[in-house]
């Protein structure tokens, strides 16, 4: 149930790209390619993945489509990639060397590599260019997974993260949301590992070392994506099955066991799915996200596998980009919310049906609670859902204020016009725009036609345009509300006061959504003793549960609850997702007393995260620092 209650409005009134300079909201600054001149339509991987150098060895071969045969270099995005050899394919297939160099490195963007175009171009013929590389055992994109960190013990893995920008940094491309490719792939590995990709994974491939792959549908690159090491495949429902390690394959199963219903319900209300077959991955502990949408194959971290099903409404959002995502692509990286807020709203939806509606809003509640913590730390200029972005970390645009806030847009635009007429625009806009990438300006202009100007006096323009250009929430945002969690809020208040017994709570019926509100709901002077009771009839630092256990650690840490000190550092070092970690040394690195222990718990557990996670948590150290120091 969603209550419409006027709010803690924001006043600010911010235009999204004040000031007179040339900033193009359509132009995607996280790329040095000019797509304006040449756009890759297709690319061929050859690629030897080699474990003891960590290395990927081979080539790419880019086909081009020529806007502009008057252009004389074509500019490619790289990371730390060692380039051999660029060469021209003629028709006959024979090569002829061209010339290359590099231009200046930048921290975030990488090095773009500058290759002279022949001069006989023409837009009439496709453009060929063949690049012999190999990747630097940094490289941004790739953990190299020895043995010990899998679950098997026995094999080594590696996998790709290429989304935002980090796909240059195993493939020489044009690296921006803004084009779409085609791709195939030969990949070479040790004879008994299984690569997989994001693409026609066939569940029956014999494993010889090598392995062809064909991605036919067009899709930008920071969907490429590839994984090795000792995978198994398990089949669940028709079109979809799980792949992980042998000794996560039983419990992958149980837990994703009701994907191909997800399948079923989303294809049901979205539209039709146009990838083939759905796959999951289940990586090991170190993958840095929860999920990512890799088309056909979703990569998912193992802190899913709760034994319960109880957070598999990350598999219903990584599923819901097969529509939102990666059949309308979102532009540039300032356009996320395309992505997510559609995505997350999606995945509601999906929850609402595969489960309940009550268990819908409990996540949403507990999402808006993160949102209003959000804009408390995301400047101003950040907090609308397509800021000026043209600088800054790609992978981390504004905090989750795409996701919760792009959800809570189109939740509004639901309860206005009604799910009817929110469900036949969705439809349209996924088929009008499928394969397509878009701008948010795009989207309203879409909005506005299909909807707010055919049911007038409804939403006007002006109150869209709050949504993407300006920040906080708008006094008629729609308010989660979850009455489960309301009466967790409640028991939370009446045992701290001493009012109920600890055994008068009624936890055998809640989920562990609702445990996680109590634990947040719990009053900030609870003494030691009542939080040594509570941890033992809860066993909240015993939890099987990732998500109660970081929203337990967080409190343990905030309020320096060091009996529970043990249990927070096997957290620690059990996940590696972000979102499970971070946020617990940010915990103990601004109680005042404890920056330097959870600093020697990052020692002891980084070897273990993936470098996004690891760049996350310096981050948080180095801010908990200068505040240390009273530096601004
Ligand atoms: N596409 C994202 C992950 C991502 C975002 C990678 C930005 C790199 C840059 C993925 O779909 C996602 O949103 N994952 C969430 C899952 C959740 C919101 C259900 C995650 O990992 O927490
Ligand atoms: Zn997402």
């Amino acid at each position: 149930m969603l209550r419409k209650l006027s709010l803690i409005a924001f006043t600010i009134l911010l235009g999204s790209c004040g000031g007179g300079d040339a900033y193009d909201p359509a132009h995607d600054y996280f790329t040095f390619a000019n797509t304006n001149q040449f756009i890759t339509r297709h690319i061929a991987l050859d690629l030897e993945v080699d474990f003891a150098a960590e290395k990927l060895r081979g080539s790419a071969v880019l086909y081009l489509k020529v806007i502009d045969d008057s252009a004389e270099t074509i500019t490619l995005d790289t990371r730390d990639l060692d380039i051999k050899s660029v060469a021209v394919v003629a028709e006959d297939g024979s090569l002829q060397a061209a010339t290359f160099d590099f231009g200046d490195t930048d921290a975030g963007m990488g090095t773009p590599l500058h290759i002279a175009a022949p001069d006989d171009i023409d837009t009439e013929t496709e453009l060929v260019i063949r690049i012999a590389y190999e990747t630097s055992p940094d490289a941004s994109a790739l953990m190299w997974l020895p043995a010990e960190l899998t679950a098997g013990g026995k094999q080594p893995m590696v996998f790709s993260q290429s989304q935002a920008i980090h796909a240059r940094s195993w493939i020489p491309l044009q690296d921006t949301p803004s084009i779409r490719v085609t791709y195939e792939a030969s990949i070479s590995t040790p004879v008994e590992l299984l690569a997989v990709m994001s693409a026609n994974n066939d569940p029956l491939t014999p494993r010889r070392g090598e392995f062809h792959f064909e991605m036919p549908q067009p899709i930008p690159s920071y969907l490429i994506a590839l994984a090795v090491g000792n995978l198994y495949f398990a089949p669940i429902g028709e079109v979809t099955g799980v792949y992980t390690e042998p000794e996560l394959l039983d419990a992958s199963v149980y837990e994703f066991g009701q994907v191909q219903e997800m399948m079923d319900v989303a294809v049901a209300n979205f539209g039709p799915y146009q990838w083939g077959r759905y796959d999951l991955l289940v990586l090991p502990p170190s993958f840095p996200y929860g999920g990512m949408e890799n088309p056909r194959l979703s990569f998912l971290t193992p802190s899913l596998l709760a034994g319960d099903r109880s957070l598999v409404s990350v598999v219903a959002h990584e599923l819901a980009h097969s529509w939102s995502g990666n059949l309308v692509t979102n532009a540039t990286w300032r356009d996320g919310w395309l992505n997510e807020g559609m995505t997350s709203y999606l995945e509601s939806r999906l929850m609402e049906i595969i489960y309940d509606v009550d268990r819908a809003d409990e996540a949403k509640v507990l999402d808006y609670e993160e949102l209003l913590l959000n804009f408390e730390s995301v400047p101003v200029e950040r907090q609308s859902l397509a800021p000026r972005l043209d600088s800054g970390d790609a992978d981390d645009v504004q905090g989750t204020i795409h996701y919760h806030k792009g959800r809570l847009f189109l939740e509004h635009l639901e309860i206005e016009f009604g799910r009817d007429r929110m469900d036949q625009f969705l439809l349209a806009y996924f088929d009008e725009f499928a394969f397509k990438t878009i701008t948010s300006e795009v989207f309203l202009d879409y909005l506005d036609d299909e909807l707010l100007s055919v049911i007038p006096d409804v939403v006007s323009r002006d109150d869209a345009e709050g949504w993407l250009y300006q920040p906080g929430l708008p006094t008629d945002a729609p308010i989660p509300f979850s009455k489960t969690l309301s009466e967790a809020t409640a028991h939370a208040q009446s045992w701290a006061s001493g009012e109920i017994e600890l055994q008068d709570i009624p936890t055998a019926n809640w989920s562990p959504q609702a445990m996680r509100h109590f634990i947040n709901s719990l009053p900030a002077d609870l003494t030691r003793d009542q939080l040594v009771a509570l941890d033992a009839h809860l066993g909240l630092s015993a939890t099987s549960n990732a998500e109660i256990g970081r929203t337990w650690f967080i409190q343990v840490a905030t309020r320096r609850f060091e009996p529970a000190y043990e249990a927070l550092e096997l957290h620690l070092n059990r996940f590696g997702r972000t979102r499970l970690v971070a946020i617990v040394y940010e915990a103990l690195a601004s109680n005042g007393h404890d920056l330097e222990l959870g600093e020697a718990m990052f020692e002891r557990a980084r070897h273990a995260y993936h470098p996004i996670t690891i760049t996350a948590i310096e981050r948080v150290f180095a801010r908990a620092e200068a505040d240390a120091n009273g530096e601004v």
